[in-house]
């Protein structure tokens, strides 16, 4: 399977087997989200059975049901969001390789989250993650041509194009999309911006996260500014 494939088939996923990660499933997990905490230098915890996270009151947006299995973000006051999201998506697109599902959680009940939490620090986002019901369905999306530019002329690299089909069908909160990626007229210098506040950074990471694996994929010659 190639990682356009996965990127391809994954969707948040909000109806769960009810049953927790296990087996070679969740030590593969482990290794992820050790990962994540290694080169990411994040506080980042896979936590196996809580679905007590998951349990909102008076909740409209994303109720989540029978998840069981979370990997809790911990960090200080969102200084480390860009990185959540870009290791966090990462953890994300090896769960899909394993047949998993997932869904990126803002809202959660945070204070049941059965990570340790260092003082001065809170939990920042939750990712459920388990057996879905379904593998979910894929959603609108902003078209390309609001989404990036091409600085230079005549039409748009193939590499870059499907780098950019891969930043399309990045999740963000609310199915926001509110990202801009350039290529700048050298054809392999790029950009990626954000407007600050809420869960933009986060967004920010994953969708770097999606383009940097598609690129790479394609074999391109190409390199953030
Ligand atoms: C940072 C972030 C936070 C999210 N928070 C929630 C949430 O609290 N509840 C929910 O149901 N979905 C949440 N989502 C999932 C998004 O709604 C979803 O990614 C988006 O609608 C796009 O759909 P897709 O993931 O199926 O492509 C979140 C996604 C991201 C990236």
């Amino acid at each position: 399977m190639t990682v356009m494939d996965t990127i391809r088939a994954r969707h948040s996923v909000r109806d769960y087997l009810n049953r927790p990660v296990e087996g070679e499933d969740f030590a593969a997990l482990e290794g992820a989200v050790a990962d994540a905490g290694v080169a990411g230098g994040l506080n980042v915890q896979l936590v196996r059975d809580n679905p007590e996270v998951f349990k909102l009151f008076l909740a409209r947006y994303g109720v989540i049901k029978g998840a069981r299995t979370s990997i809790v973000f911990v960090a200080r006051d969102g200084e480390q969001d860009e990185a959540i999201g870009y290791w966090g998506e990462r953890i994300v697109l090896i769960a899909q390789e394993l047949g998993l599902n997932t869904c990126w959680q803002a809202m959660s009940a945070r204070k049941k989250s059965k990570a340790e939490v260092p003082e001065g620090e809170d939990v920042r986002i939750v990712i459920a993650v388990g057996y879905g019901k379904t593998r979910g369905k894929p959603r609108k999306t902003k078209p390309l041509e609001v989404l990036c530019t091409f600085e230079g002329t005549g039409p748009m690299p193939a590499w870059f194009e499907t780098a950019m089909e891969a930043a399309q069908l990045a999740p963000t909160g609310m199915n926001s999309q509110k990202f801009h990626i350039t290529l700048r007229a050298d054809g392999r210098t790029v950009t990626a911006e954000a407007p600050e506040g809420g869960l933009n950074a986060i967004n920010l990471g994953i969708v770097k996260r999606h383009f940097e694996l598609a690129a790479d994929e394609t074999g391109a010659d190409w390199a953030w500014e």
